[in-house]
């Protein structure tokens, strides 16, 4: 019982830190309105929103409404690119250990498979979500970044190649190290798109 509350806490606190991490790029509060900032960077916030939409300059109101099925369906993307990440470095850690240990080889294999997948999902989740910067002083950033995540999805499908096809396994190693150095860069745009 003790545990489940940690996790619910757990997962209550970090639900907080993402929810006010995005609050404050182009594609935040598209539908409801806008907060508008003494930045020159938050600018474009004002170009990106519909005509309809009221601009606030009161920070100060209370009536912020919950609409849950827009809370689960907004910025997936910033939801699915964390497993691609994190699955893929420590896949490259397990591939390290396999050279060693080859009985570890299905558990790369494993996360190398899942991550490339969810990698797919995350090129079109990118796609879907950087409309909102056109004409945004941070598009090139957003063109880097789409560059490099689709390099990234496309060398994690060539690693998952390496890795089921015998005569390329003994050059898994170079293909990693290759596809989790290109995902960090994408990562680090990614950063720069969303909080930079
Ligand atoms: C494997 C592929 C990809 C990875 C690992 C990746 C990673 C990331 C990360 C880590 C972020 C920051 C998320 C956050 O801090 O919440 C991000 C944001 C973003 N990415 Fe990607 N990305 C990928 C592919 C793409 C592609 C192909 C596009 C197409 C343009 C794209 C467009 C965006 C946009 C527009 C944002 C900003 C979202 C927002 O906060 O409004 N990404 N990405």
């Amino acid at each position: 019982m003790r545990f489940i509350l940690a996790v619910l806490a757990l997962g209550l606190l970090w639900n907080t830190g993402h929810v006010s991490a995005h609050t404050s790029h182009p594609s935040a509060g598209r539908t409801d309105s806008a907060v508008l900032t003494d930045d020159p960077g938050k600018e474009s916030v004002q170009r990106n929103l519909a005509p309809e939409t009221t601009l606030r300059t009161d920070q100060s109101s209370p009536d912020f409404q919950l609409h849950i099925s827009e809370v689960l369906t907004e910025h997936t993307h910033n939801r699915l690119v964390h497993f691609p990440v994190a699955l893929s470095i420590f896949a490259l850690i397990l591939a390290v250990w396999s050279k060693r240990n080859p009985a570890i080889l299905p558990a790369v294999q494993l996360l190398v498979i899942s991550a490339a997948i969810i990698a797919l999902a995350a090129v079109f989740t990118g796609n879907g979500q950087s409309d909102v910067f056109a004409g945004d002083p941070k598009k090139w950033v957003v063109d880097i970044h789409r560059l490099l995540g689709i390099v990234s999805a496309i060398l994690l499908w060539v690693w998952t190649v390496f890795l089921l096809w015998k005569p390329l396994r003994r050059f898994y190693l170079i293909i990693a190290i290759l596809t989790v150095l290109c995902i960090i860069a994408t990562g680090f745009y990614g950063g720069v798109i969303s909080h930079g």
